[in-house]
């Protein structure tokens, strides 16, 4: 956290640094900032009721109008999608802790499809497990293979902006996970039965952080975690909800950090998503 002195604006010069790169300094009307763009509202989210799920389901629901100016109205969509199949209970240690250990164990240690013949290392995660916001992003890279964490590359980078401009860190107050534990070849799409194998580590994952949100990174992490094919345009602007263990999670979609910087120009948008997640729980510990 910055520890430097604040200007007029009442902001620190790192903060404002952070959100100069991210590219919405403007929606804050920051005096010396570019011209001032009217940010959109963010309405408060007002719950579509929801059947009682079968067990087991997942959820996907749109609850909160959208951002972006175009779409005026609330959106309410519900899908009922079967679950990936969690270990039976009795196969994780009651407590948390172990159960947390237990899991690191079984990812590093993981064989059950073939993209443990060409990793370095699986990568599991990186931050708090006590943290409120969970960050899913598709899969770890060549860096990321390299050194064992999430993001550490050049969109990791921004995502630390992007973090640092709500004055968080990844150090203290998100986890961040991959969909994927393992590096595909050539960073392709994972395949899907990669994305069957894999993707029960993460939903252990959500359980045993139990977050408070979960924001989505990318066309893939998204369409993967809601079983959608629906564009990310569409999924980003609302709340869905995924049930895990019985509990319903809200979720928030947003931009790879990776399509942000090929595509600057959407980081307000991201910034648009920031505030959303913002407005359904706050990150920390
Ligand atoms: N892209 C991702 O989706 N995850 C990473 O960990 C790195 C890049």
């Amino acid at each position: 956290m910055a520890t430097e002195r604040n200007g007029a604006d009442g902001m620190s010069a790192v903060r404002r640094a952070w959100l100069r790169e991210l590219g919405v300094e403007r929606l804050w009307n920051l005096p010396g900032a570019a011209a001032p763009a009217a940010a959109p509202e963010l309405a408060p989210a007002a719950e579509v009721p929801v059947a009682p799920p079968q067990s087991p389901v997942r959820e996907s629901v749109a609850t909160v109008p959208a951002v972006e100016p175009e779409r005026a109205e609330p959106v309410a969509l519900v899908q009922e999608i079967p679950m990936q199949e969690l270990p039976a209970p009795a196969a994780m240690p009651a407590d948390p802790e172990q159960a947390w250990a237990a899991l690191q164990d079984e990812v590093r240690d993981c064989v059950a499809c073939g993209l443990c013949k060409g990793r370095t290392q699986t990568v599991f995660g990186t931050g708090s497990p006590k943290a409120r916001w969970l960050l899913v992003g598709e899969a770890p890279g060549e860096q990321e293979d390299k050194q064992g964490a999430p993001f550490v590359g050049r969109s990791g980078k921004l995502l630390d902006s992007m973090l640092a401009s709500i004055a968080r860190s990844r150090q203290h107050d998100v986890f961040i996970a991959n969909v994927i534990k393992c590096r595909p070849p050539g960073n392709r799409d994972p395949l899907p039965e990669e994305v069957a194998r894999c993707s029960p580590y993460l939903m252990r994952q959500i359980s045993l952080i139990n977050p408070e949100m979960i924001l989505v990174l990318g066309r893939f992490a998204a369409q993967t975690l809601l079983e959608t094919d629906a564009r990310i345009g569409s999924l980003r602007g609302k709340v869905h909800s995924l049930s895990v263990a019985g509990r319903k999670v809200p979720v928030v979609v947003s931009y790879h950090p990776a399509y942000l910087l090929r595509s600057p120009a959407e980081k307000v948008k991201a910034w648009q998503d920031l505030q959303l997640a913002l407005s359904v729980g706050r990150p920390g510990n």
